[in-house]
């Protein structure tokens, strides 16, 4: 067991950019303006690091999300930003990434303080990769197009016919709180490159970037109710989007559970659904790689974001001959990922986003212990005033059925298992309801391709984990989610297709 060098838990002081955004008056961002909510009611902006209270928003009522709904459904009807020439879309689009970028470290710091993520993760990935992802799907505007395909029934030249791509209409784009802006860009991004306009919600955790972001989108240029954002529960601002009739889309990144529901609740009025969900992915290391290396490559994969990762790397395998070793390894880097408040410059790993995640992920670790499993590293909370911290953990001897190895932790804690063969690490990687990432550490190329081809999941890493790039479809298998996300697919997920059939 590793003991953690002890640092001081208290939250570091606030700019005073991030002052500013905190003290903000709650409001909605509909049809490019600022307006109060139908009802006062408001929720807390808790800072993980320090749980207290440090600003409050507006928990949407029906009314509210019912304005918002109809302003991006005018918005949308009247051609607006749809019939814009898609060259003059696309440079609002990366004026509005350039905007984010000016206003980068404000962001980095809101996402640390909502979130608790370290200010330098999020400065280093969640902001650039939200800014890169705008511009990817910013050139995909002037890109889309549909195709001229003859029939093949009909004798030639008696008929002329061709498939239209046009968007799809109001999509809802419902976000979790673990990589806030750059989920909410995820979701943003497609949506206007297609032409759609759009509701965008938050989760109620880590609301602040998005609203920051509304500041930016009448500067670059986007005509009024092309974008809308509004803040609220999930529960009811959330789900009235979901069954709004005026909505023609939703997208959904979050729990399985919730991406059931609002599957079925979207079924009445058949919208289109993308998915995004939970995961248990496999971190398969064989017995040839430098442990060296591959030890903490495998803490990263799960310690990374504390743990709050759809891919996090929350179920190891390692071959028997390497297994001691690797743990090792991984309890060396346990110090690098030790938990420290989210604006502390030394920080790798932050709080849990909540007291809510607190104890569901403490719950897990309880529920392994009792069903047998022991703790190799970590297994407990560092005590501080008030924070949500958990340090880096590694269960073994834990068993394929526990609650542990077959559900979702979202947390820093990882069950890591023995295996002898290729087929019984495959079979053991594919032994969930899940199927979203894998990871796969080896020089053998060999075992490298059988293997990917075998494991059941939408993304899979060799000798890297967690590595996302716009370009590349992201998605699960399985219940990890419905449809794909960035690259062309991504796109296209907010179109539909036209067949025009013309006698001539
Ligand atoms: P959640 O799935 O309840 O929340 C995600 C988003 O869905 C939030 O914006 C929330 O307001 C909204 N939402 C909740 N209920 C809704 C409803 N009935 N209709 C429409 N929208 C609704 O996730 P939660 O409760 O924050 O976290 C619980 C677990 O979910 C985590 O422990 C983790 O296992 C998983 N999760 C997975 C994520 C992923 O990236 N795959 C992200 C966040 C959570
Ligand atoms: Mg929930």
């Amino acid at each position: 067991m590793n003991e953690m060098t002890k640092v001081s838990l208290s939250q570091w002081a606030y700019s005073d950019a991030a002052k500013a955004a905190l003290a903000r008056k709650p409001a909605l961002f509909i049809g490019n303006e600022w307006v109060e909510s139908s009802h006062g009611e408001t929720i807390a902006v808790i800072d993980p690091s320090s749980g207290k209270e440090v600003s409050r928003f507006v928990d949407a009522s029906d009314a509210d999300v019912d304005r918002a709904v109809a302003a991006a459904r005018t918005a949308f009807d009247d051609g607006r930003w749809s019939n814009l020439p898609p060259i003059v879309r696309e440079g609002m689009m990366h004026k509005l990434a350039d905007l984010i970028g000016q206003h980068a470290d404000e962001f980095a710091e809101l996402e640390a303080i909502d979130n608790g993520k370290p200010k330098g993760m999020a400065a280093n990935i969640d902001i650039p990769g939200a800014i890169g992802m705008m511009h990817y799907m910013a050139g995909w505007a002037s890109k889309l197009g549909g195709e001229m395909i003859e029939p093949m029934a009909i004798p030639r030249g008696l008929f002329h016919s061709y498939v239209r791509r046009e968007p799809v209409g109001v999509a809802a784009q419902i976000v979790p709180w673990n990589f806030p802006l750059l989920m909410a860009i995820l979701k943003i991004a497609p949506a206007l490159a297609a032409g759609c306009t759009l509701i965008l919600k938050p989760a109620e955790q880590t609301s602040l970037t998005a609203l920051r972001l509304a500041d930016l989108v009448a500067e670059a240029g986007f005509p009024a109710g092309v974008i809308n954002i509004i803040t609220g529960n999930g529960h009811t601002s959330g789900d009235r989007l979901v069954k709004h009739p005026d909505v023609d889309k939703v997208a959904f990144t979050g729990s399985t559970e919730i991406g059931k529901l609002i599957n079925r609740n979207a079924t009445d009025t058949l919208k289109r659904v993308t998915l995004e969900l939970g995961g248990k992915s496999p971190v398969v290391v064989l017995p040839d790689v430098d442990v060296a290396t591959a030890g903490p490559g495998a803490a990263g994969a799960i310690f990374f974001n504390s743990g709050q990762v759809c891919v996090a790397g929350s179920r190891l395998y390692a071959h028997r001959s390497i297994f001691d070793q690797l743990i090792e390894g991984m309890a060396g880097a346990a110090q690098f990922w030790a938990p420290r408040p989210s604006l502390d410059p030394e920080g790798h790993m932050g709080p849990l986003v909540s007291s809510e995640q607190f104890d569901r992920v403490m719950g897990y670790i309880d529920a392994g212990k009792k069903a047998g499993a022991s703790v190799a590293i970590g297994g407990d909370a560092p005590s501080s005033d008030g924070g949500y911290y958990v340090n880096p953990t590694v269960l073994v001897d834990v068993k394929p059925d526990m609650s542990v190895v077959q559900e979702e932790i979202f947390g820093p804690v990882v069950v890591a298992q023995r295996f002898d063969d290729l087929d019984e690490v495959a079979r053991e990687a594919n032994n969930t309801c899940f199927g979203l990432g894998a990871g796969i550490w080896t020089r053998d190329i060999g075992a490298m391709h059988k293997l990917a081809a075998k494991i059941k999941a939408g993304t899979v890493w060799g000798n890297c984990h967690g590595v996302i790039d716009p370009a590349l479809p992201f998605g699960g298998f399985k219940q990890s989610g419905l449809g794909r996300e960035q690259a062309r697919q991504g796109v296209e997920a907010y179109t539909e297709l036209k067949s025009v059939i013309i006698q001539l």
